[in-house]
């Protein structure tokens, strides 16, 4: 396994003579390009006006994808994870000056944008075993051996300590408790030890054991016998919990005082941490009590654990935190459009990392870097795009999606009217296989990319091949987590979405673990694999940016939601009938057919006067404004921010079904409710869902009834 962050491995005389040779290395780079693929249209400024658009941008796209440098992509992630840079301390300034001065010696129009907002730092943490054997035990709180890692810590936690026996929760759902109620075992008072999954989010497994009596929560990963510590935020909700809902800027805005009630809502009750699943087994092997019930045991990695306990070990267990305003720091960089330059792609990744970083999350920001690079000579070629493309470097992430969703706050308005998609990338490689998360419209657009780009991992062939190969056909995820800066975006924005990675579920996941060396050492020791995302992301971007009308499909928006009805229809009892939704979907599909007619019609017309140019522009609108319809004023029920009922957080995680989430939430919800009620609730969700498919097909339709 890995023993320590071994920077010695790739030797740099100094930072200063480094970046010289790195600089060179772009310039000549350039020229060879410059040299060797000289355009073969003249890409005269009236030329570009009167195109036929796509054999000229499919010369660009070709430039694109030749231009990849796998060394480029290894070098920025040397640099970026040179220091664990966590959001709001020192090192982080030094990858947002690096990022900056990245993109300004592009020549792209670059700024940064700074927001105060409250974090939260551990200052003091204990965790000390007293076994019934009479020995006592100092638990390990962080990997040994990391100088400059925060140690392990869950943000947001409140201060506090806890002394008592601990009890097994598994995954800390509600059915686990109900588990625990039937074998007899009295948990309150205890402190829990969960393990992650099943959906669960940090919060709603500590909210959830707060509210069952449990003084203090441990949570710890499982995987091979592993010292990491999964360091994470424990916050409900994204942004800064100070300015919920708006943005307060640098100083001097409006923010809620640090007593105000709202916060009770935004923070866990009760303590909790994270702790290595090497501590966990320590702990749990040493638990009597009842037997583990069959169905936790089923897929439990240790086989070391076989009693939930309480006890009879005794924990002390103390944590103390500090919550800050600090200044964050958002960093952009414009690619003006020529034709419509009111139109925006965005592409995002964001820049802070629990330790190092070198998955999670600048594996993309090395992307997103080259994807600059490799546009930028485009630019030196004679390429502008038709639309603006923005790249978007977020800060603060790891605490809840911060930095972006403060952006998103402040920008609402125009990006509901002018924002054509958001590109997001965050752990772009945690190791083989290509993953993507996409609104429906977007689905087909992806195949198209990924048939362009070829597969790191085999000769010849495809990322789309490969994956027909090895499973069909992509599988591509559906956006309704919160787990990245897609969120804000698409759940309050209402902006389609695409989310890309390569691998999934690294065992590294905000550990001190999670450095330069592990991705050469296994997540990608050759860079092809973010050769392969930055491909992806960049050809996404360029289509969009690039194509006369959008690639949007929304017939596969209509596919996806007559599936989840389908779904749903299953889970239903009672007289709740869904209706509704089946005729909102009969009009949605009506307008979907409609405009895919009316895109053949005009992609085929290649005139360029302004009539056609404003017929296209109205067209696109429409394919733009759609997905905003899925939004509503009142938000989730209990999750008010959350606008989109279609894609959404549940407001206690824990149902598979990951759509409709209002409607999934009525359902689960069975407190508190007769029958009656209950089944009133959900068809008030089915009535709010069928009327924002409706609003979509308006929105599609282009005009008013
Ligand atoms: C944002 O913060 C950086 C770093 O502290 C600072 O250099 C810069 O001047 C700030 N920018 C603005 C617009 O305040
Ligand atoms: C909250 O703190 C402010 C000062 O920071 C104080 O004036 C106010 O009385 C406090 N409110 C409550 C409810 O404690
Ligand atoms: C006491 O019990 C713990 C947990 O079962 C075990 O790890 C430890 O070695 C024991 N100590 C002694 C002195 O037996
Ligand atoms: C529990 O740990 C705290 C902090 O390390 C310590 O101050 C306290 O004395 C301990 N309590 C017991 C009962 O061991
Ligand atoms: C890949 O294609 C190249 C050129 O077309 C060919 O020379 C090579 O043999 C092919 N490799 C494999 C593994 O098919
Ligand atoms: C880049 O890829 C080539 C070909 O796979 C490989 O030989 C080289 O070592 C890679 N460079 C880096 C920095 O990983």
């Amino acid at each position: 396994m890995l023993h320590k962050n071994n920077i010695t491995k790739m030797v740099f005389p100094s930072i200063s003579s480094f970046s010289f040779l790195f600089i060179l290395a772009f310039f000549l780079l350039l020229t060879l390009y410059t040299t060797l693929h000289r355009p073969t249209t003249t890409a005269t400024p009236s030329n570009k006006l009167h195109q036929n658009d796509r054999p000229h941008s499919l010369h660009y796209q070709n430039i694109f994808l030749s231009s990849a440098s796998n060394y480029t992509l290894a070098t920025y992630l040397r640099h970026l994870t040179l220091q664990p840079h966590l959001a709001g301390t020192p090192p982080s300034l030094q990858t947002t000056l690096y990022v900056k001065s990245h993109f300004e010696a592009l020549g792209l129009e670059t700024h940064v944008s700074n927001h105060t907002v409250l974090l939260s730092y551990p200052s003091f943490s204990s965790l000390t075993a007293h076994f019934s054997n009479g020995s006592s035990l100092d638990l390990p709180l962080s990997e040994p051996g990391f100088s400059g890692v925060v140690k392990a810590y869950h943000a947001y936690s409140p201060s506090g300590s806890a002394l008592g026996q601990p009890v097994f929760l598994n995954y800390g759902r509600e059915q686990d408790y109900i588990a625990l109620r039937g074998l007899g075992v009295q948990f309150k008072g205890c402190i829990g030890i969960v393990r992650r999954g099943a959906g669960l989010s940090r919060n709603a497994v500590v909210e959830k054991a707060a509210a069952h009596g449990v003084a203090a929560v441990l949570m710890y990963t499982e995987g091979e016998k592993f010292a990491g510590v999964e360091r994470g935020t424990v916050m409900k909700g994204l942004g800064d919990p100070l300015s919920p809902g708006w943005w307060a800027g640098v100083q001097g805005g409006e923010r809620l005082r640090l007593n105000d009630s709202q916060l009770n809502e935004r923070f866990p009750a009760i303590p909790s941490m994270p702790v290595s699943a090497d501590t966990a087994e320590i702990i749990l092997s040493s638990m009597e009590g009842a037997p583990l019930p069959q169905e936790w045991r089923e897929n439990l990695k240790s086989n070391k654990i076989g009693r939930v306990g309480p006890g009879p070990v005794l924990l002390n267990f103390t944590y103390l935190g500090e919550k800050k305003m600090e200044t964050i720091h958002n960093i952009f960089a414009v690619i003006r459009g020529s034709e419509e330059p009111d139109r925006f792609i965005i592409l995002g990744n964001h820049r802070d990392a629990w330790t190092y970083g070198a998955v999670d999350p600048n594996s993309g920001t090395s992307a997103l870097l080259e994807v600059g690079r490799r546009f930028a000579l485009l630019m030196r070629l004679g390429w502008s795009p038709r639309r603006t493309i923005v790249f978007g470097s977020w800060d603060a992430e790891e605490f809840g999606m911060i930095g972006s969703t403060e952006w998103v706050e402040k920008n609402l308005v125009s990006l509901g009217s002018k924002a054509i998609a958001y590109l997001n990338v965050d752990c772009a490689v945690q190791g083989p296989g290509f993953f993507a998360g996409a609104t429906p419209q977007l689905d087909d657009l992806l195949f198209e990319v990924t048939k362009k780009v070829k597969d790191p991992d085999s000769e010849n062939i495809s990322i789309f091949e490969t994956c027909k190969v090895t499973n069909k056909a992509i599988n591509i995820q559906r956006l309704s987590g919160v787990d990245s800066d897609f969120a804000p975006f698409l759940q309050h924005a209402g902006v389609p979405s695409i989310d890309l990675y390569y691998g999934r579920d690294f065992p590294v996941y905000h550990t001190a673990f999670d450095s330069y060396d592990w991705m050469v050492n296994f997540g990608d020791p050759l860079f092809q694999r973010h050769v392969a995302v930055s491909g992806v992301w960049g050809l996404l971007a360029l289509r969009l940016a690039d194509d006369p009308i959008l690639p949007f499909n929304y017939l596969s928006y209509v596919a996806q939601l007559q599936e989840y009805r389908n779904t749903l229809s299953n889970f239903l009892e009672g007289d709740i009938s869904l209706n509704p939704i089946t005729l909102a979907i009969q009009d949605f599909k009506a307008a979907a057919d409609e405009i895919a007619e009316q895109v053949k019609k005009l992609s085929e017309d290649e005139r360029m006067d302004e009539f056609s140019v404003l017929k296209k522009r109205m067209l696109n609108d429409r394919l733009m404004f759609a997905e905003r319809g899925f939004l509503d004023a009142e938000g989730l029920q209990g999750l008010r921010w959350f606008k989109h009922l279609i894609y959404g957080p549940q407001i206690d995680g824990g149902s598979e079904l990951n759509f409709l989430p209002g409607v999934v939430g009525a359902i689960s919800r069975n407190t508190g409710m007769n029958k009656g009620e209950r089944q009133e609730a959900i068809q008030h969700e089915v009535w709010r869902v069928a009327r924002a498919i409706e609003r979509a097909a308006c929105a599609l339709k282009g005009s008013l009834t």
